[in-house]
């Protein structure tokens, strides 16, 4: 029987790179360049599926333009931002995601933020590493203690489900705002609002981990930092575009917020300039995913998708 073909976008992890070129007639990525559009689409002609990154942006034109032998798009993400999915449905190409893959690493990354804010990871590295560091004195660096104090999550997915659960060994309170109530079960006691506004005006650190839609984009900006306690701290391992970095940066300076741990930036890897200089940034390039656990996981599920629509059963991860 003829093996199948697919295209890895990007450099993968050895074992999932493994098991592409085991199962399959894969063409890989060795230098890891971004293929560009045009090239990836002339590309595909005659492939079965293309596994790919958040790196290609598959947009209305681009999906339009996908040749016919490509069963299924699986990205090695639990995002779709990088996919018109209706006009994915529309064209009849299957998509799956990594939802499951995900989730403990970033939600240890949303912790590693919170507390690189909350203690004032970045100054006391700099001090350390610049040789300022003259010794200790009672009032150095002080942060404050996440024991007691609020935790708003926007999103209570399973990655803030996760959130919740680390943060409530730390003994924070765990308030959300979802779409959904969650069920007590998934609530573990965790206190509901029903609207974003109201989880705001509680929340010491607020921690967003809601997906990018047209109704979450930019949803942390001037008007919602308002109604936060004054000092409190933002985390946000989500999607850089809920937050309107302008109305962040100047709520940093101005004390308003007191810290922000970030990983995700609009525009990224070129964030807005305003952050680079704040002493009061807690700042990672996107690495929520990237334990050696997640990539291989990611990996495995994503070819789990393509395994199961090229034989002509349902993906385990499907999103249209
Ligand atoms: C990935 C992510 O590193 O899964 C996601 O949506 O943001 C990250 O885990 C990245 O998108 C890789 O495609």
């Amino acid at each position: 029987m003829t093996r199948r073909k697919i295209i890895i976008t990007r450099r993968l992890p050895p074992a999932v790179e493994e098991r592409a070129v085991r199962d399959y007639d894969a063409i890989l990525n060795e230098k890891d360049r971004i293929i560009p559009m045009d090239e990836l689409l002339a590309m595909a002609d005659g492939m079965d599926a293309l596994l790919i990154c958040s790196s290609e942006k598959f947009n209305a034109a681009a999906l339009a333009r996908l040749p016919q032998s490509v069963k299924i798009l699986s990205t090695f993400s639990v995002g779709l931002d990088h996919i018109d999915v209706p006009a994915a449905k529309a064209r009849g190409v299957r998509v799956g995601n990594t939802p499951d893959a995900v989730t403990i690493a970033t939600a240890e990354i949303a912790m590693l933020c919170m507390l690189g804010a909350t203690r004032r990871a970045w100054e006391g590295q700099k001090m350390v590493r610049d040789r300022q560091w003259v010794g200790w004195h009672s009032t150095q660096l002080l942060g404050r203690r996440l024991s007691n104090k609020k935790l708003g999550i926007f999103g209570m997915g399973k990655i803030g489900q996760a959130v919740a659960k680390r943060a409530r060994a730390f003994d924070m309170e765990i308030h959300y705002h979802n779409r959904h109530r969650l069920t007590p079960q998934e609530e573990q006691g965790a206190i509901y609002h029903d609207s974003l506004n109201s989880l705001l005006s509680v929340s010491n650190v607020l921690s967003i981990n809601s997906p990018s839609t047209p109704e979450t984009q930019g949803m942390l900006n001037a008007a919602a930092i308002a109604k936060m306690p004054d000092g409190a701290i933002v985390v946000n391992t989500a999607r850089g575009d809920l937050v309107v970095d302008e109305d962040l940066i100047a709520a940093l300076k101005s004390g308003k917020i007191a810290y922000a741990g970030l990983d995700v930036y609009r525009g990224e890897p070129r964030i807005n300039e305003g952050y680079y200089d704040l002493p009061n940034t807690f700042l990672l390039p996107h690495m929520g995913s990237g334990t050696v656990e997640a990539r291989d996981e990611m990996g495995f599920a994503a070819l789990d998708n393509i395994d199961a629509v090229l034989a002509g059963r349902e993906p385990p991860y499907p999103v249209v």
